[in-house]
């Protein structure tokens, strides 16, 4: 089974992509997890520009979440929401809404946050576009707080009820995606 990691953070240091990381080594048998890192190439959303054939990068896009089982997205809060090229990028995904790659795709959010509460409010807004785009959005969320006091150095996790909590909700993941077959057919 192959989970795709999507961050919303472009930052190099990103502890949301450091996060995924970490879920990369806490997998059930039989799951892979691959970081998606194309985030930055995708252009702006441009309905004239939605056309066929697609840009690269949206059409690798689409691909990468089209070959997935399931897929986990880390987000970062900006300014009480979803960073922006997160959001453009899935408005690109979104499309056509009928057919996107998405649909009844098993996602789940975690996300991280510098401040005292997780990027909980973000990964609230998250679930609603995930939804309103047609995936299958596990509940839930993972709020890693504090996040430069988790990681080391070296961006390695160090604190193992997150990593605890990162494992339960990659297992809930894998779980769903053993699932979407027969969901899909009913
Ligand atoms: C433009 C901007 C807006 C931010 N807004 C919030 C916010 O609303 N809530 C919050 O908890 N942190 C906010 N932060 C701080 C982020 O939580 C912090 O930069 C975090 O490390 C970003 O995730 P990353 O490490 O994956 O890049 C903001 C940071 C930036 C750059």
């Amino acid at each position: 089974m192959r989970i795709l990691g999507i961050s919303g953070s472009l930052r190099h240091d990103s502890h949301n992509t450091q996060l995924l990381r970490a879920a990369a080594e806490a997998l059930p048998g039989g799951v892979g997890l691959e970081l998606w890192d194309g985030l930055k190439a995708v252009p702006p959303y441009d309905q004239d520009d939605d056309v066929q054939p697609a840009p690269a990068a949206v059409a690798a896009l689409r691909e990468a979440i089209a070959g997935a089982d399931a897929v986990l997205f880390a987000t970062p809060e900006y300014n009480s929401s979803i960073p922006g090229v997160l959001k453009n990028a899935l408005d690109w995904v979104s499309r056509p809404l009928a057919t996107n790659a998405l649909r009844n795709k098993p996602v789940a959010v975690v996300g991280a946050s510098t401040g005292a509460f997780g990027a909980v409010w973000s990964q609230a807004e998250l679930r609603k576009v995930l939804a309103a785009i047609g995936a299958r959005v596990l509940e839930g969320d993972l709020a890693v707080g504090h996040a430069p006091s988790r990681f080391d150095e070296h961006g390695r996790l160090i604190d193992d009820d997150v990593r605890d909590q990162l494992r339960e909700v990659v297992e809930a993941l894998a779980a769903e995606a053993a699932h979407a077959p027969a969901l899909a057919a009913a």
